[in-house]
C-alpha cells in the first residue's frame, strides 16, 4: 500500500488536525503574501506524501514562532488531482489558490491573511488554535500596538516587570468591538438630508453617503468598505421578487440578488436583520469585494403594510465589525427613510442575476 492521502481523506486530515494549512501554488503572488505572511522559508520545503509542503518557524509580521502549519504546494504535490481541488473549491467558494484554514476553519485568501496579520486579528486565530502562546500574541500587542487591538490592561501599561499573564489578562477577544458611533449626531443629520425630500434615489444616496462617512470618522477605512441599498422590484410576467441595486458607497457591486441568495436575500426573505460575523461561515454569501469580512443587513418594509422595499447592506473588511447598537440604530435610519420616500412600483426585467 502507498502512503498516498487523497480526496476527503486527504483534506480532512490537513483541516482538521492542524493549527494553520494553507494551500497554494508555486508562482501566485497572492500565495506568495499568505506565505509571507506566516513567515514560511521558500527553500525550506519538504516532500511528504506528494505533497511539497512548507514548516514555517516564525511569523514575519511578529516574530512569533508558530506551531503546526502545514503549507501545501498543490502544483508541486504529485498526490493532488482535479477532484480534491473542486472540494476546496466548493469550500472556499472560488476557484483560486491560496486556500487557508485556521483551526479547522476556512479564514480566506492571502489579502485576507495579510490583512489579519495587519489588524491583529491573526494572533489571536493562531493563538485560538494553539499555534502560538495567547501570552506571546498578548507580549507582540503590548509591545508593537495593534488598530484591532483593545487597549492593554492598565496593569500592564505602568508595570515594568513582565506580567503574570496567565492571571491578568482577559480572555482574548476574538473579535474587538468595534468604537461606538455618534448616533445624535448621525440621525440628526439624516433628518436635515431626508425629512424635506420624497425621491427614494435622493435619499437613499444621502442616507448611505451619511453613514459610510460617519463609519470612517469614528472607525477608519476597516469600518466600513460598503454601504448602500438593494431594492425589491417586482418582475415581469412572474411572481418573483428580486433585489436590485440602489445607491451606495463603495466598489461596484452585484446588480441583482435572488432572495434566495446570499445574506442580502436572507434579511429579505426572512424580514430579519442578519448581522454576520464573519462572511466565510455564512452559506451562501456573496462576495462583491473579497475584502469583506463581516456585514450587515436591514430589511427594509412598508410602515403600514409591512411589505418588503429592500435592503440596507454594509459590509466590512474586519471580522465582527457591526454591533447590536449599529443595527437597531440603523434599523430606525431605514424606517425614517422608508416613511418619507416613494418607492417605484413598475416592474423590471429579471435581467443577468449577480452581474
Ligand atoms: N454580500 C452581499 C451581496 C451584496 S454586496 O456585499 C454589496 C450578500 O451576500 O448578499
Amino acid at each position: 500500500m502507498s502512503g498516498r492521502l487523497s480526496g476527503p481523506r486527504f483534506y480532512k486530515m490537513l483541516e482538521s488536525n492542524h493549527a494553520v494549512v494553507i494551500y497554494t501554488k508555486a508562482n501566485c503572488s497572492a500565495c506568495a503574501r499568505a506565505k509571507a505572511t506566516l513567515g514560511a522559508d521558500p527553500h525550506s520545503s519538504t516532500v511528504e506524501n506528494g505533497l511539497k509542503i512548507f514548516e514555517p518557524r516564525v511569523a514575519s509580521h511578529s516574530g512569533v514562532h508558530l506551531k503546526d502549519v502545514i503549507i501545501v504546494d498543490l502544483d508541486l504535490s504529485s498526490s493532488v488531482d482535479s477532484a480534491e481541488f473542486d472540494r476546496l473549491a466548493s469550500i472556499s467558494g472560488r476557484r483560486t489558490v491560496p486556500v487557508c484554514f485556521i483551526n479547522g476553519n476556512y479564514v480566506g485568501g492571502g489579502d485576507d491573511m495579510v490583512r489579519m496579520g495587519r489588524d491583529g486579528t491573526l494572533l489571536f486565530k493562531l493563538a485560538e488554535a494553539k499555534s502560538i502562546e495567547i501570552e506571546e500574541a498578548y507580549e507582540f500587542v503590548n509591545k508593537h500596538g495593534s488598530p484591532a487591538m483593545p487597549p492593554a490592561p492598565p496593569s500592564l501599561e505602568s508595570s515594568s516587570t513582565p506580567p503574570n499573564t496567565s492571571e491578568s489578562l482577559p480572555p482574548p477577544p476574538l473579535h474587538p468591538a468595534p468604537v461606538p458611533l455618534d448616533y445624535n449626531a448621525l440621525h440628526s443629520e439624516i433628518d436635515s438630508l431626508i425629512l424635506t425630500e420624497s425621491d427614494l434615489y435622493a435619499n437613499a444616496a444621502n442616507v448611505s453617503s451619511a453613514v459610510y462617512h460617519s463609519i470612517l470618522k469614528h472607525r477608519g477605512p476597516d469600518g466600513c468598505n460598503w454601504c448602500g441599498f438593494y431594492f425589491a422590484r417586482r418582475v415581469v410576467d412572474s411572481d418573483s421578487v428580486i433585489l436590485l441595486l440602489g445607491p451606495f458607497q463603495g466598489k461596484p457591486a452585484c446588480r441583482r440578488i435572488r432572495l434566495s441568495e446570499g445574506v442580502c436575500g436572507a434579511a429579505a426573505r426572512t424580514r430579519e436583520v442578519q448581522r454576520v460575523e464573519d462572511v466565510h461561515s455564512f452559506p451562501g454569501h456573496i462576495a462583491c469585494d473579497s475584502a469583506s469580512n463581516s456585514e450587515l443587513v436591514i430589511p427594509m418594509l412598508h410602515p403600514t403594510t409591512g411589505e418588503l422595499l429592500g435592503v440596507f447592506d454594509l459590509d466590512c473588511p474586519t471580522f465582527g465589525g457591526y454591533t447590536e447598537e449599529d443595527a437597531s440604530e440603523l434599523g430606525k435610519v431605514c424606517e425614517k427613510l422608508c416613511g418619507v420616500s416613494v418607492f417605484p412600483k413598475e416592474r423590471i426585467e429579471m435581467g443577468d442575476i449577480r452581474h
